[in-house]
């Protein structure tokens, strides 16, 4: 049975970083819903319990709550911030309302016989997020650590093996949070280091081959780092059983149809079918300017393409998808609720009812950084796996207005120069996303001794940790000076360039 640790998921943005920071230390773990029960983990008895944080309060009507039977597992429970309010106000401690959010970095001092803080010095800073605190302890633990405004910033019953923090040690503003997460881990829960992801190749791909066992396999190849890796593992299994079909929508980067071509067939030498299918939604797309109806039109036109060169495998049994970790928490985060639609996103959406594959998602499991890992286990190029995120309508909501083969090929002509230049930095690798837009802008400009009328380009780089937020990257001056001056002197129609400096929110990365 596979060691783990379960981390009851409360809601809070930080749930993901605990898994993630646990997995680093080579220790599978992984997010359940809160409501998860002891039975239902007793099925594969997890090593610890870590409860996590959470917007609720523990007073509201309805607040998320612990099935309590899981303090009688005999495992280790850590509780962290909402998950120390529940742990307390659930084995008889006292939880009050906070007047006002303590937020941002703290000092605490913490007290002896921890095992949690073992090998830490007295004191150190935290990250604290929270509103209610505990006031008073459960009988039988003791306090932790304290700071000024916290008198339980931490809290601990050794026989039972119950532990809870009011902080975040997953978030680097705490200081020596790793230690604290791998006391637990290690010495209080006793895993060994097994999570490896060369292991986790070798038992995909034989699970995989189980699986799938004589069938074939369908799957929509993007070109992006999720079904690429996706592509390679398959076909490590399975081999000419797997049908990659790549469409080549007219809205791709410069060369870029031509390229996965050459990687995968030529190079790797996957059964790989390019759809050419460019003129279609240029048509499909003409005299249209309004973004949602755009990306609707591109969205619909992909789903008809795919699924007609789909048909020609429709004895096939699966349909392979590049789904990772973070899409299948999104889908059922308690938080999720009804929200607008910003704008509309457009992966692969639903087949028509006559293509009736089951899924094969093989990475449904991990995080994107894992997947790039796992791609390089699988002696992938460096160039592919950083690549940065590509929306799905691609060039089409970057040609701002109406989309025309000319505007795109333009587009694509200044995208290149722009991306040729930010890989020179060194620090390219942390930048989240480069890019060049089209503005339906015209201006006069002046050419040797010509007036020239021609487009203006805005350039688009921001930094950002899950494209929920973003800010606009500070790129040198003299990388810019570059951009701009090779755009104008070598891109025939683009005789302006604009730095886009707008933070995500209230403007969204992509510019439609
Ligand atoms: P916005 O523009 O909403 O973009 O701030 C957030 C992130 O999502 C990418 N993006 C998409 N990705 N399908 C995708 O797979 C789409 O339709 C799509 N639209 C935007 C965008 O590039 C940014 O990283």
């Amino acid at each position: 049975m596979k060691q783990w640790i379960a981390i009851l998921d409360y809601g809070s943005q930080y749930t993901q970083l605990i898994a993630r920071r646990i997995r680093e230390m080579e220790v599978y773990s992984e997010i359940v819903s809160c409501e998860t029960t002891a039975a239902q983990l007793r099925e594969n008895p997890p090593a610890g319990v870590i409860l996590s944080g959470g917007p609720s309060s523990v007073f509201e009507d309805g607040a998320p709550t612990v099935d309590p039977e899981i303090f009688d597992m005999g495992v280790p429970v850590l509780g962290i911030c909402y998950g120390m309010q529940l742990m307390s106000h659930r084995l008889g401690g006292r939880v009050v309302p906070g007047i006002e959010r303590e937020y941002g970095k703290m000092p605490i001092e913490i007290m002896p016989g921890n095992p949690l803080f073992v090998g830490l010095p007295s004191t150190f800073t935290v990250w604290m997020s929270h509103g209610d605190r505990v006031e008073a302890i459960p009988a039988n633990f003791t306090r932790g650590a304290v700071s000024a405004t916290c008198p339980f910033a931490a809290m601990f019953d050794n026989e039972k093996r119950f532990y809870a923090l009011q902080f975040h040690p997953e978030v680097v503003h705490t200081q020596y949070g790793i230690d604290i997460l791998s006391n637990f881990v290690f010495n209080i829960c006793g895993c060994v280091r097994d999570w490896k992801l060369t292991t986790w190749v070798d038992d995909t791909v034989e699970r995989m081959r189980t699986v799938i066992g004589d069938d074939e396999v369908v799957l929509g190849l993007s070109g992006g780092v999720d079904s690429s890796v996706v592509a390679v593992l398959l076909n490590k299994a399975i081999g000419k059983r797997l049908h990659c079909i790549f469409v080549d929508n007219g809205l791709l980067r410069y060369r870029e149809a031509e390229q996965v071509e050459e990687m995968f067939k030529k190079n790797l030498g996957l059964d790989l079918t390019v759809v050419r299918a460019a003129g279609r939604f240029y048509e499909a797309l003409r005299g249209v300017e309004e973004p949602e109806a755009k990306r609707k039109i591109i969205g619909r036109l992909f789903v008809d393409v795919f699924a007609e060169e789909a048909r020609r495998f429709r004895d096939c049994r699966y349909l392979a998808q590049g789904t990772i970790y973070p899409d299948v928490i999104e889908s059922r985060s308690p938080r999720k609720g009804p929200s607008q639609t910003i704008k509309s996103h457009h992966n692969v959406g639903g087949l028509p009812d006559d293509l009736k594959f089951e899924l094969v998602e093989p990475l449904k499991e991990l995080f994107k950084d894992e997947v790039r890992a796992v791609g390089r286990v699988l002696g992938m190029a460096g160039e592919l796996l950083d690549r940065q995120p590509f929306p799905g309508p691609g060039l089409g909501v970057r040609v701002l207005g109406e989309v025309t083969k000319e505007k795109v090929e333009l587009l694509q002509q200044a995208d290149l120069r722009v991306q040729e230049e930010i890989r020179k930095l060194p620090d390219y690798k942390t930048i989240w996303q480069t890019f060049a837009v089209l503005l339906p802008v015209k201006s006069v400009g002046v050419m040797g001794d010509q007036r020239t009328y021609e487009y203006t380009c805005a350039i688009r780089s921001v930094n950002s940790i899950d494209a929920m937020t973003a800010d606009w990257t500070r790129i040198p001056y003299d990388t810019l000076a570059r951009m701009s001056n090779r755009i104008i002197n070598e891109v025939r129609g683009i005789n302006r360039v604009v730095y886009d400096i707008s933070s995500k929110p209230p403007a969204t990365i992509e510019w439609e």
